[in-house]
């Protein structure tokens, strides 16, 4: 029997299907890339923007057919706009054979037995041998949920309060990921930093000293994590980062918004300063670095000069890349209740934003021009710099392997170069 996953939104996603695709191997599934031959359907849905979730939910509405072609196919709907609309779910598509919501992943192991036991069909188990994921980059989730509030975010609520994965667990996926073939590891959470433990070292096991015991396992040659929170990026942290050689040097910090007043009505907890002398200190740590970020416009009451203020921060922190989101209201947050801008102001303000953007990210690239980066071989001839640009490169490559690269072309989002 052969399952097939869709997923949308973030990382996070992306491991939770992967964590998902690995109950069902263990089961005897078999993972395949063609929708054809699956017998189980997975949709892992995204809920954080109001059009993530209407694609997900035209793409189940479309599913009907799917399950009609074959009898005995299954249709399982996870993640988070699963949680958010489980009744809704169920109730407008009745093909939908299981609702696993974000907050349950962790068992979904359990909950799937029930759905594969209940075959109404005496199709074959094609038993086999569970497919090794032979991924050279790799997620290994730290933590689930957040604590925070951001007053535009569904988050919180679909994935509820924050809980961190033991040390032990967490080294041990690392070092099982590494087996299959991985030599990076991206950590994963919502706050991916504000990881901490009781250790037994008489203080707190912090973000920190996760990353070294991370980058201690045989293996490992790049580290990278998202997404982190400013606030949690602590002197530590940012000298564990510069210190220990596996972590690589890139960060993709959301900022938000450029303007105090909106931060503060955000909730985010650090102010335009705050955030602009992180970043200095960032790159006096790691001289190079590569910083990205992520910004809504048009949250209610973003004035002009809030959004000025905007487009002010990116020329200050002089961003590599970054991404633009239009302001979505998530009913049920508490700026659900503020009045909302009109579609053609937010299109506009989002516009102007991406050209500034994008003309800082290409005067970025460029200047690699002639530079020579590592890049790890990720598949066929493509791979990543240690400063997380995509590279297509030509030479003699294996995935797996890191090679140098003389960069040739960096017009694009994905640079070019030859290896040296
Ligand atoms: N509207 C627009 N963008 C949002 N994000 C989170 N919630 C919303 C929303 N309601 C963005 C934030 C976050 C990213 C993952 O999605 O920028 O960092
Ligand atoms: Fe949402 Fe804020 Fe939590 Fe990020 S930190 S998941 S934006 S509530």
């Amino acid at each position: 029997m052969k399952f097939y996953v869709r997923t949308y939104g973030c990382q996070m996603n992306v491991a939770d299907s992967d964590e998902m695709g690995r109950h069902l191997q263990a089961r005897g599934l078999v993972q395949t890339e063609d929708m054809d031959e699956a017998s189980v359907l997975l949709v892992n849905t995204c809920t954080v923007r109001q059009h993530a979730e209407d694609r997900a939910f035209s793409e189940i509405g479309r599913l009907k057919k799917w399950k009609l072609r074959q009898a005995g196919r299954k249709v399982v709907i996870t993640g988070c706009a699963a949680e958010r609309t489980k009744e809704y779910l169920e109730n407008r598509f009745p093909h939908i054979d299981l609702v696993v919501g974000a907050k349950s992943i962790e068992d979904f192991g359990r909950i799937v037995d029930g759905l594969l036991e209940r075959r109404d069909t005496d199709e074959d188990l094609e038993y086999a041998i569970p497919a090794t994921n032979d991924r050279v980059s790799a997620f290994v989730t730290i933590m689930r949920g957040c604590n925070y509030s951001c007053t535009y975010c569904i988050v919180p609520y679909v994935r509820g309060r924050e809980s961190y994965h033991p040390m032990e667990q967490i080294l041990s996926e690392v070092r099982d990921r590494v087996a299959e073939g991985a030599r990076e590891i991206t950590l994963l959470g919502q706050t991916v930093n504000s990881y901490h433990r009781d250790g037994s070292k008489g203080r707190d096991t912090d973000f920190a000293d996760l990353l070294e015991n991370v980058a201690a396992v045989d293996g490992v040659e790049r580290i990278r994590f998202i997404s982190p929170h400013p606030y949690y990026m602590t002197d530590r942290v940012i000298d564990t980062m510069a210190n220990v050689p596996q972590v690589c040097e890139s960060l993709h910090l959301p900022v938000q918004s450029g303007s105090t007043p909106i931060l503060r009505k955000m909730l985010r907890n650090y102010t335009r300063e705050q955030y602009l002398k992180l970043i200095d200190k960032l790159r006096a740590a790691m001289p190079g670095m590569t910083i990205s970020t992520d910004i809504i416009v048009g949250f209610p009451g973003e004035t002009d000069e809030d959004f000025r203020q905007t487009l002010s921060l990116i020329e200050e922190a002089q961003f590599d890349w970054g991404f633009i989101f239009k302001y979505s209201t998530r009913e049920g947050t508490p700026a659900a209740a503020l009045e909302s801008f009109s579609h053609e102001l937010i299109e506009e303000r989002h516009r102007e934003c991406l050209a500034v953007v994008d003309r800082i990210a290409l005067e970025k690239r460029q200047k690699l021009l002639g530079s020579q980066q590592e890049v790890l071989i990720e598949e066929n001839t493509f791979g990543r710099t240690r400063t997380n640009y995509k590279a297509q490169v030509t030479g003699n490559v294996l995935p797996g392997e890191t090679v140098r690269v003389e960069v040739t072309n960096a017009q694009r989002t994905t640079i070019e170069g030859k290896v040296v």
